[in-house]
């Protein structure tokens, strides 16, 4: 367990009822909390403009009747199979299939793999959540 420090912080008071009004909505239990999860998300999106290396999850949907499709997203999936750590495919209807793709590597191999996969004729949606390997958060 990682020793935990406390400190002040100075703030205008609008701005911290504001925030306030933001971990209320958020769920969270206390203000500590939140500000521990605001610098983690800094320290992440610092870690893909870095280009280091990181975690995240893609997001597919698309039209299961497109077989040309199927064939192109296994193709750039064997491409990049350094990146990948798994695949789910879940039927979601006669027509769609939603595809979650677990990546780790280098930011910008997996943000290349993601712009592959989303430009493919046929993707209704797709999205890249961003997260760390949690080494250095
Ligand atoms: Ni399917």
């Amino acid at each position: 367990m990682k020793k935990i420090i406390r400190f002040g912080v100075s703030i205008e008071e609008d701005l911290l009822a504001a925030f306030d009004r933001y971990i209320q909505k958020g769920g969270y239990q206390n203000r500590s909390e939140a500000i521990r999860d605001i610098i983690r998300k800094e320290f992440v999106d610092e870690e893909w403009e870095k280009g280091a290396t990181v975690a995240g999850c893609i997001l597919l949907v698309y039209d299961h009747h497109k077989r040309d499709l199927l064939s192109k997203i296994m193709d750039i999936q064997h491409d990049y199979f350094e990146s990948i750590i798994s695949t789910q495919h879940i039927h979601m209807d006669h027509h769609n299939c939603l595809e979650i793709i677990v990546v780790k590597g280098r930011a910008e191999v997996v943000r290349k793999t993601y712009g592959l996969l989303k430009s493919l004729k046929g993707v209704k949606y797709s999205s890249l959540s961003r997260a760390s390997t949690g080494e250095k958060i």
